[in-house]
């Protein structure tokens, strides 16, 4: 029976753009092998969606005033043109606020329900008595139980990795509120995750496929034991629990997520009208090949719990292996968005083309270890290789094409042993590509698009057809014949990995239809005599060094913002407090001396605001002071509070309380 194959990439959460490591681990090899099996005509479809649930969307919503969903709006569309714009293919890219996904997701936990795989418990859970309700999640923060970083949330510790729950955590804290939260009971569903473990041992163990990197990893952790897994979370936005009881709380997204693998593919089944094609791919008898492509932090979730729900679902297929792309650091050091330390999408996209950024990707490092994204070696590669190699071989053959046989494919007398050696290392060539790409194993394939690239340099400088022309034509024409045979086969061998410069090439080259549908093994076939050539131009220019260093300067962040964080402790040791102005003096021309009444106790004050605001502006006007500040001497003044006011451009406003309130009144 034909192969087929679903493949899928890693839904992105639905609440920020995308960045280069999320195009390295995940997005940029499941494109390349969509494209490649698509190249060999199999029915093969690749499934994207926004993951759109889960609290981050809901935390950020919140303090953004909307709703979840208008978050998830929002940014469906600017990640689809992130990936679009750097030439991902999907056959879809739904979203898991669908319709059909919640149906999907509401029978799959029934199925579970029924069969008894999920149940219900009393669970202590975190909640929040000013803000009367519940912190799942990234609703808390805290101190890490494990290595005691102190911006540890409810769901893991961003500083050791661990995963966490919230009433794990020491000295949590409401996220909306900052009030301490008190533990109450709450229903939870749970999922019967360890009655798994021995099937999922035999699965991991026993699966070929499984790259090392997910299979090791999730062997220790079946191993270690599994623990019955929380799929239900006390909160609004999500997809609801379809059994009694379950008002007021969803499915936990990790739950909902991976479903939405299969929910996308009925929505891609719908659109192209035929409904039942799904399950084709999905079912367990004669379904495809599943292919997940994720990145390394999500392997748990595909390989533990993912294969556990499928298999006590029992009606679809288990993956067939699961690609796990490790990370990009940026200039040798990690990426956080927080500290502005990432490139997004979009704004390389602004400055440079996508082609050298796949290629860049997949070279930079095989996809099972990091990799590191620097601009010298983006620099470095872009003019040794992409230009000097694979560029000026395709154009200064085109060029003598045009210049001594009319831009036609001339017709050799006579081939050497040479030429012929040269004509079969073509073949070998796609087909090593073919087997590295079949084996997942993205860079190798490259390397060897690059190794014939470089072979015809070498060829062509070895038979230069530019001297031969004057004294052997016959043998400029043979060796421009067979140039022009590995240009033609670099045209459909660059096109998984370079989608946009396949297609200028098969324009160069006039050949029929686009290259993305043109069959793998045409990049064997030889371009005959007399075929005529189109417009030739390079496929990629030189970056000189002023032009790079004008495109470094937009695109690299100028350095990392050290964002010293101050948890809420530190930030609570401040004294703020609501005081009131009762006596104004000058001193000096910049300064001026305040008594601020702070409810039972005067403090004094020293403020640099003088010529900024008149006696009269000041004398009884509330304002926010540190009233715990280390006393200090200004101007031979003792000063005991410092006033708080927003400084820009030179400007001095006072910091006021939006209307009155008792003196001595806490700031938090
Ligand atoms: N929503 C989940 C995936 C659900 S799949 C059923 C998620 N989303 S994500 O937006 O955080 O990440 C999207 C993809 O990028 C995932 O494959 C993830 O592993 C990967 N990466 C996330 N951060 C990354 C880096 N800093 N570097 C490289 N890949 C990264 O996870
Ligand atoms: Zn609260």
């Amino acid at each position: 029976m034909e192969r087929r194959t679903l493949i899928t990439a890693a839904l992105p959460y639905s609440n920020d753009r995308l960045h280069l490591g999320h195009l390295r681990s995940t997005y940029i090899p499941a494109d390349i092998y969509y494209r490649y099996l698509r190249k060999r005509g199999e029915d093969a479809v690749f499934i994207c969606a926004t993951d759109e649930h889960g609290t981050p969307i809901a935390v950020r919503a919140e303090r953004e005033g909307v709703t979840p969903k208008e978050i998830a709006d929002r940014y469906h569309v600017l990640i689809k043109d992130d990936l679009e714009g750097v030439g991902c293919a999907f056959s879809i890219f739904s979203r898991t606020t669908h319709p059909i996904h919640y149906e999907t997701t509401r029978a799959f936990f029934l199925k579970l329900y029924e069969k008894g795989f999920i149940y219900e418990k009393e669970v202590e859970q975190l909640k929040c008595p000013r803000c009367d309700r519940f912190l799942p999640d990234r609703y808390v923060e805290g101190t890490c139980p494990y290595c005691g970083y102190e911006g540890a949330r409810g769901d893991s510790c961003d500083y050791c990795g661990r995963y966490l729950r919230p009433t794990e955590l020491r000295n949590p804290r409401c996220i909306v509120c900052g009030e301490k939260p008190v533990v109450a009971k709450s229903k939870h569903w749970f999922f019967k995750l360890s009655a798994f473990q021995e099937e999922l041992l035999k699965w991991l163990s026993g699966n070929e496929k499984l790259p090392v990197n997910v299979k090791n990893y999730a062997l220790k952790w079946a191993s270690e034991g599994l623990k019955d897994w929380d799929i239900t979370r006390d909160m609004e936005w999500g997809v609801p629990i379809p059994v009694e009881g379950g008002e007021g709380k969803v499915i936990y997204v990790w739950f909902d997520a991976p479903i939405g693998y299969i929910s996308a593919t009925k929505v891609w089944a719908e659109q192209i009208g035929d409904k039942e094609r799904w399950r084709k791919y999905w079912g367990k008898e004669g379904g495809a090949r599943i292919v997940h492509f994720i990145g390394k932090d999500i392997i748990y979730h595909h390989a533990i719990f993912w294969p556990a729900m499928l298999m006590a679902e029992g009606s679809f297929g288990l993956p067939y292996t699961i690609i796990a792309g490790e990370y990009l650091t940026l200039e040798g050091r990690k990426m956080s968005k927080s500290r502005g330390w990432v490139i997004s999408v979009a704004d390389y996209l602004k400055l440079l083309e996508p082609d050298p950024l796949r290629y860049y990707l997949v070279m930079a490092a095989p996809l099972d270890r990091d990799a590191d994204f620097s601009w010298e070696e983006f620099v470095r590669r872009y003019n040794d290789e992409l230009v000097d190699i694979l560029s000026n071989f395709i154009h200064r053959t085109l060029t003598l094409l045009t210049r001594y046989f009319n831009g036609k494919v001339p017709k050799p007398p006579h081939l050497t042993e040479k030429d012929l050696e040269v004509l079969s290392s073509i073949k070998a060539a796609v087909d090593k590509v073919a087997e590295n790409l079949e084996n997942f194993k993205f860079r190798d394939g490259l390397l060897e698009v690059m190794k014939l690239a470089h072979l015809g340099n070498k060829y062509l400088n070895d038979t230069a057809p530019w001297s031969a022309i004057k004294s052997s034509p016959e043998r400029a024409a043979a060796s421009l014949y067979v140039a022009v045979q590995i240009v033609r086969a670099l045209a459909d061998l660059i096109c998984p990995f370079m989608p946009f410069s396949a297609k200028r090439l098969y324009k160069m080259l006039k050949l029929k239809g686009e290259p993305e549908n043109t069959p793998w093994e045409a990049a064997k076939e030889k371009l005959p005599p007399e075929h005529e050539l189109g417009e030739v131009k390079p496929l990629f220019k030189k970056l000189k060094s002023e032009e790079g260093e004008k495109i470094r300067r937009s695109l690299l962040p100028r350095e990392e913002k050290q964002m010293a964080q101050v948890s809420l402790e530190e930030f609570y040791k401040a004294e703020l407090r609501v005081g009131r102005i009762v006596k104004v003096k000058e001193l000096g021309r910049e300064h001026l001396y305040l008594v601020i009444k702070l409810g039972e106790v005067e403090r004094s004050c020293v403020a640099r605001i003088g010529g900024k605001y008149t006696r009269e502006q000041l004398l009884g006007r509330q304002v926010v002071v540190v009233a715990n500040i280390k006393p200090a001497t200004i101007r031979g003044v003792r000063s005991e509070v410092m006033l708080l006011a927003a400084v820009h451009d030179g400007e001095v406003v006072l910091i006021v309380p939006e209307r009155e309130v008792p003196e001595g009144s806490l700031v938090r």
